[in-house]
């Protein structure tokens, strides 16, 4: 426990994850138990995601990613939809505000059902932050674990066409390239709170090592301390890689 954390002045584990994977969940029951309409607990989770994204950033965290929205949840109602993207839209644009200048901004998942004006917002992101180095933030958006593999695959398999490579020279390293994730360091914690124990499609590739953090408070309710009771237990378990 020689790690602290300036602001509170806590204790940390020393041995940090490098990537943590949040699951935003319970935002919809958050809301509920308040006779509030879902929308309501997507606003108070975007808060949380906020302040989570700060806190990761002052203590250390090089990479965190948030799940914000799925290829399958285009399926619920339309005027829940259209409030993520709206939440979505406004948190982008204010983004410096709360993350600070050196922070790399990645999106993963397909951008091009996005209206014209909103993908330029994220590609330009994408751009500007590409040298930032304190941090890298991912907003899974129109995202799928099982679509993202697919789409490397199709990358791959155009080269393979084109004779640009061999089939068997295709290596687990060359493929993970071709992922959103590219050069992002595989995940190690995965966290997902509301009770919930699924990966949801969530970084399928990425996480096959993950250790992974249930918890039963809502998403809204998710704070630094509770982050904190999940870097202790990951620091307390033995990893090995499949190996002994
Ligand atoms: C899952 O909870 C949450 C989502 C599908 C949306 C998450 C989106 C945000 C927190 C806001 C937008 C994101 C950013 C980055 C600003 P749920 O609705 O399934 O909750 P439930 O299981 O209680 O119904």
């Amino acid at each position: 426990m020689a790690l602290f954390n300036k602001k509170t002045s806590k204790a940390l584990p020393e041995n940090l994850p490098e990537h943590i994977a949040f699951i935003m969940d319970g935002n919809g029951r958050w809301a509920k138990k308040r006779s509030m309409p879902r929308k309501f607990g997507h606003r108070e989770g975007a808060k949380t995601f906020k302040k989570i994204t700060r806190y990761c950033k002052d203590i250390g965290i090089k990479n965190v990613t948030f799940y914000a929205f799925s290829t399958e949840n285009w399926r619920r109602p339309k005027d829940e939809v259209d409030a993520i993207i709206e939440l979505f839209r406004e948190y982008i644009i204010d983004v410096r505000n709360y993350i600070g200048e050196d922070v790399r901004v990645l999106f993963l998942g397909d951008k091009s059902i996005f209206d014209d004006d909103l993908q330029k917002k994220m590609i330009d992101l994408e751009e500007d932050t590409k040298d930032n180095k304190q941090m890298t933030m991912l907003l899974a958006i129109n995202y799928g674990g099982r679509d993202e593999i697919v789409h490397a695959a199709s990358i791959l398999a155009s080269k393979v066409k084109d004779g640009e490579i061999n089939p068997g020279d295709i290596t687990e390293d060359m493929f993970g390239k071709y992922l959103y994730t590219a050069d992002v360091p595989d995940v190690d914690l995965m966290i997902r709170p509301s009770g919930e124990q699924r990966i949801s499609n969530f970084l399928i590739w990425q996480s096959a090592y993950a250790e992974f953090y249930f918890t039963d408070v809502l998403w809204p309710d998710f704070t630094p301390d509770e982050l904190d009771k999940a870097l202790i237990e990951y620091s307390r378990r033995s990893r090995r890689f499949g190996g002994v």
